[in-house]
């Protein structure tokens, strides 16, 4: 029988979370109690795991959740697993919003929900709209919510035909078609990544279609693409108006905030 130091000595990728996953212990019950011996069961889940993550599965599909903002979310192969740059347009959003007052707000793309689920949960006054394309993506979303949010399924603006809203936010797909990034990224969902030829397809037809969707004095917000940040403002000017741009906490450039004239 191996014991939970024998594993530690091996060195395998993330081995220590991977331990605490299957013997559901914290990392401080891990360490203070090394010498436990693994049974079969557990040891055959670890090295399944094991081997899972030395092909390249991210630890979160494994544990099946992500922890972003203050908040933990579910996460499976239907969604992309949240990232802590995205965490950049929840701080936008509350800097820009009055958290008194109501507004309508819709995240576009919505994934696992994290930005429309973090923005309710904080501002429960706010009326949050959350889309996707992919039903299974929506699926997940609603099982993360923590407060009433209104999911619809569909494409970009389809899903919300007739409705108008303070602020649009989208984290949309803006990877380019033959990125060589895109390999190691080969286990989350290709629709949540790549956006056409120069990654900027999606976020075209969101700029095109926006206006229709905001309201009187309305905001645009977007996350991008590290290179994407100039030629996305062009895009923006022909409709919007006081474009502030922001970078993310590895001094990238990463998001863009736009009102409509
Ligand atoms: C980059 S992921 C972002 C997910 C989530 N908002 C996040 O930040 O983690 C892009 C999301 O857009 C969705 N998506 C892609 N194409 C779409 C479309 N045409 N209409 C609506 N959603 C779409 C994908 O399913 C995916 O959930």
């Amino acid at each position: 029988m191996k014991t939970v130091q024998d594993y530690l000595n091996g060195g395998a990728c993330d081995i220590a979370p991977l331990l605490s996953l299957v013997l559901e212990k914290s990392n401080t019950e891990l360490y203070a109690q090394n010498d436990y011996a693994l049974n079969n069961k557990q040891q055959q889940q670890l090295t399944n795991f094991i081997q899972q993550r030395e092909q390249g599965m991210p630890f979160a599909y494994l544990s099946g959740k992500k922890g972003f903002y203050h908040l933990d979310f579910k996460v499976t192969k239907d969604t992309l697993i949240p990232r802590p740059e995205t965490e950049l347009l929840i701080d936008i959003t509350l800097d820009l919003l009055n958290k008194n007052q109501k507004y309508q707000v819709l995240d576009l793309g919505t994934g696992s929900g994290i930005i429309a689920i973090t923005l309710a949960d904080i501002n429960p006054r706010w009326k949050i709209s959350a889309t996707d394309f992919s039903q299974a993506a929506l699926d997940v979303a609603k099982t993360n919510a923590t407060t009433h949010i209104n999911f619809t399924q569909g494409s970009w603006f389809d899903a919300v035909a007739d409705q108008t809203f303070d602020l649009i936010i989208s984290n949309p797909p803006y990877i380019e078609e033959n990125d060589i990034y895109l390999d190691d990224l080969a286990h989350e969902p290709q629709t949540a990544l790549v956006s056409g030829k120069d990654g900027l397809d999606d976020i075209r037809l969101i700029i095109d279609n926006a206006p229709e969707y905001l309201n009187k004095g309305g905001y645009l917000l977007l996350e991008h693409g590290h290179n994407q940040q100039q030629e996305i403002e062009q895009l923006l000017l022909v409709k919007f108006k006081n474009i502030q741009k922001f970078k993310d906490y590895n001094n990238n450039n990463r998001a863009i905030l736009a009102q409509i004239r």
